[in-house]
């Protein structure tokens, strides 16, 4: 279980090396943010002493966030989300779920909260605090992801919205794979967890541009190994089927059953994306990236589909790779698609721009 605790467990930083927008970061520079080591008794490694989320004050949110004043730095079908100053030296985002009176509403939040509660992982994102008691809004207080997310870094059109680079749209690949991998892992001994709502707005990127899933309002947990679930009749949501435009199952739309498999398409979408720098659905046309693309991967015509800013500034046997993953991915039949260990197996194998992405050793249990 834990699999890919290893960013932590590395070696100690040297020095705080961070860098927007970047090269793909080292070792050595994605480890310094963290918070002093501590030793896993399972793992065998050094993890960072983490301290679990705890309940927070309403006085203490309102005191974090300047009484909501702060700078708004995402909003989302039901939340808002905020800068928030935890301390002198320590930024968080403070995400406001506005229950608007609606017992669905205030379930989902109750679900999305216990689903965090329960995990921890690198790449996903940390929960510091919440707030669920004293008001007709839940609060979760989270660790800040300076560089926004993947959706505003691929797809955003402002000035200073530099073009991610390829070794690092690859580590993000693969970072978010093994987010996902250790949420379908059914040797674990919590919950496994349907994450339900992957895209590129939930994946956040820190200081390193290192990948955070974020987002757990569509996710659902069973302790017997998830194989399916239906969506929309049990959901405490409020939206009837999981997912967004572009990256959700049509398996899950034609069924309601929502599974592990139904992640693994969304990922192979957001797979696409990354390889080809498109949107999910396009704005113009409204059709979905996995008709727009899928054609021309596969034929094998994969350098016809690759980002044209990325220019000759990728590797094109990667693209490949990846892009043929991403089909896998995104096949109809649930069955045939890989797990989530098979897709992380191929993108460690098969794309060198992860030796620079995190260091020179692969020892997924040391490094990951
Ligand atoms: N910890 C964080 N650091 C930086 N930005 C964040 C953080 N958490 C959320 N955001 C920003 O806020 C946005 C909305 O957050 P989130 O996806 O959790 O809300 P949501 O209401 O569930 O969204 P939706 O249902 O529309 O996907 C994110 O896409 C991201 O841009
Ligand atoms: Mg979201």
């Amino acid at each position: 279980m834990f699999q890919g605790c290893g960013l932590f467990a590395c070696v100690r930083r040297r020095g705080a090396d961070v860098r927007k927008r970047g090269e793909a970061g080292t070792a050595s520079s994605r480890v310094a943010a963290e918070p002093p080591l501590g030793w896993d008794e399972e793992l065998e490694v050094e993890v960072p002493a983490a301290a679990a989320a705890r309940q927070m004050a309403w006085a203490e949110v309102e005191s974090a966030t300047g009484s909501f004043s702060f700078r708004v730095i995402g909003r989302g079908g039901f939340s808002t989300v905020y800068l928030a100053a935890l301390s002198s030296s320590r930024l968080g985002a403070v995400k406001v779920v506005q229950h608007c009176g609606s017992e669905r509403h205030s379930r989902a939040f109750r679900q999305e909260l216990d689903v965090l509660l329960t995990l921890r992982h690198p790449h996903v994102v940390r929960l510091l605090g919440y707030n669920c008691d004293e008001r007709d809004e839940g609060v979760l207080v989270f660790e800040y992801a300076p560089n926004g997310d993947l959706h505003e870094s691929l797809h955003g059109r402002g000035a200073d919205n530099a073009l991610l680079p390829w070794p690092r749209r690859v580590a993000i690949a693969f970072q978010v794979g093994m987010a996902l991998e250790y949420l379908h892992d059914e040797s674990s001994s919590r919950e496994v967890i349907i994450h339900g709502d992957i895209k590129a707005s939930n994946v956040l990127l820190d200081a390193n541009m290192d990948a955070k899933l974020c987002d757990f309002g569509f996710a659902q947990s069973s302790s017997g190994g998830v194989k399916a679930h239906r969506a929309g009749g049990g959901r405490p949501s409020g939206r009837a089927i999981m997912g967004s435009p572009g990256y959700v199952d049509p398996h899950l739309l034609r069924t309601g059953v929502a599974s592990k498999a139904s992640d693994v398409y969304s990922f192979g979408v957001l797979l696409l994306e990354l390889v080809s720098g498109r949107e999910a659905v396009c704005r113009e046309t409204g059709r979905r990236l996995t008709q727009v693309v899928g054609p021309a991967v596969s034929e094998g015509k994969v350098a016809d589909v690759v980002d044209p800013r990325l220019g000759q500034q990728h590797e094109a046997g990667e693209a490949s790779v990846i892009a043929e993953l991403a089909m896998r991915c995104v096949g109809d039949s649930p069955g045939l698609r890989p797990s989530m260990a098979d897709a992380v197996r191929v993108l460690q194998e098969k794309t060198s721009a992860l030796l620079c992405a995190v260091g020179s050793r692969l020892d997924r249990k040391i490094m990951f």
